[in-house]
């Protein structure tokens, strides 16, 4: 397995990091947990992954590469739209010639094996948008870290702890989907434990970085009404009662075989993400 040349990444004022995607809730998340670097943090606007790196990107010693198509939904109507972006971008990511982390997701299991995925694992993804982001992972080269997380959630964008504060305020109940299990994942602990891999010169290759602890999304539901203070009760329903445009996995938690930094538990993450949207 490659080592990465530790001296150029040794963490520092003088590092360079580029970011892409870093309008995103990760990319917001990762600007901070290296704000003692260079960041150069490139917005969509600023570099659109589908097309070679503008000359914003510099010359990076570290690329952090969270720009992606996370419509999945969505991506089952445009797959050629959502391969652009992920396998495209992260190929136009490794062009850089420099470290790269690429991230990737629980989706690019079936999850059949109804025990937590490991990084050995064989990938079956079941969606469109899991089969570009498996395909990003061989795009990503040998010089990468794949990070694989799950069920992400921050103080910013889009995400299913922002829709729940939404939606329990407005609500007295919400129907939630009860059969699917995953790793409901901190931003903010996703890129801590990024920079704990790379600071540590971690050797490249697959990485499953996912928070301790799994649960539902009803279950999740219930423990964001319950820490927010919310008066909304959760209607557990099944993936096929919800009706997604795109297959999910039923199991998709995901564990770490090798020395992975240790995140913490998912209900910790969700605290930490209410405290700095001011909640609790
Ligand atoms: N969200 C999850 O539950 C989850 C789970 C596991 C893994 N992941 C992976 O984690 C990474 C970060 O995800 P996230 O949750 O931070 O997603 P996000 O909030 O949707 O952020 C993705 C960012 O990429 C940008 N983007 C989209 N198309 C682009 C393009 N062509 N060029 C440049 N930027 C583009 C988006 O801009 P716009 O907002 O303008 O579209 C957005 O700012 C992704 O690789 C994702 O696949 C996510």
């Amino acid at each position: 397995m490659e080592h990465p040349d530790t001296d150029s990444l040794r963490p520092g004022p003088r590092r360079r990091v580029l970011i892409t995607g870093a309008g995103g809730q990760l990319g917001v998340a990762l600007a901070a947990a290296f704000a003692a670097d260079d960041v150069r943090a490139l917005t969509r606007e600023a570099w659109d992954v589908r097309l070679p790196a503008p000359a914003a990107a510099g010359t990076p010693d570290l690329v952090l590469h969270a720009a992606a198509w996370t419509n999945v939904d969505g991506a089952e109507d445009d797959p050629q739209g959502a391969a652009e972006v992920n396998v495209g971008g992260t190929a136009h990511a490794a062009e850089l010639g420099a470290p790269l982390v690429a991230y990737s997701t629980d989706y690019v299991f079936d999850g059949r094996k109804g025990v937590p995925y490991l990084e050995s694992d064989s990938p079956n993804p079941l969606s469109a948008y899991g089969r570009t982001k498996l395909h990003a992972e061989a795009a990503a080269g040998a010089q990468a870290w794949i990070v694989r997380s799950s069920w992400l959630f921050g103080p910013t964008g889009h995400n299913f702890v922002r829709t729940m504060l939404r939606l329990g305020a407005e609500r007295d109940e919400v129907a939630v989907v009860d059969d699917q299990r995953g790793c409901p994942t901190f931003v903010g602990h996703l890129a801590g434990a990024t920079r704990e891999l790379v600071d540590r010169g971690a050797p490249f290759g697959t990485w499953h970085l996912a928070a301790a602890g799994d649960c539902t999304w009803a279950e999740l539901a219930e423990a964001i009404f319950e820490e927010a203070g919310l008066d909304c009760s959760v209607r557990r329903i099944t993936t096929a009662e919800f009706g997604a445009r795109a297959p999910r996995p039923a199991v998709s938690v995901l564990r770490s075989e090798k020395a992975a930094p240790e995140l913490p538990h998912w209900r910790e993450g969700l605290r930490a993400c209410l405290a700095q949207l001011e909640i609790c």
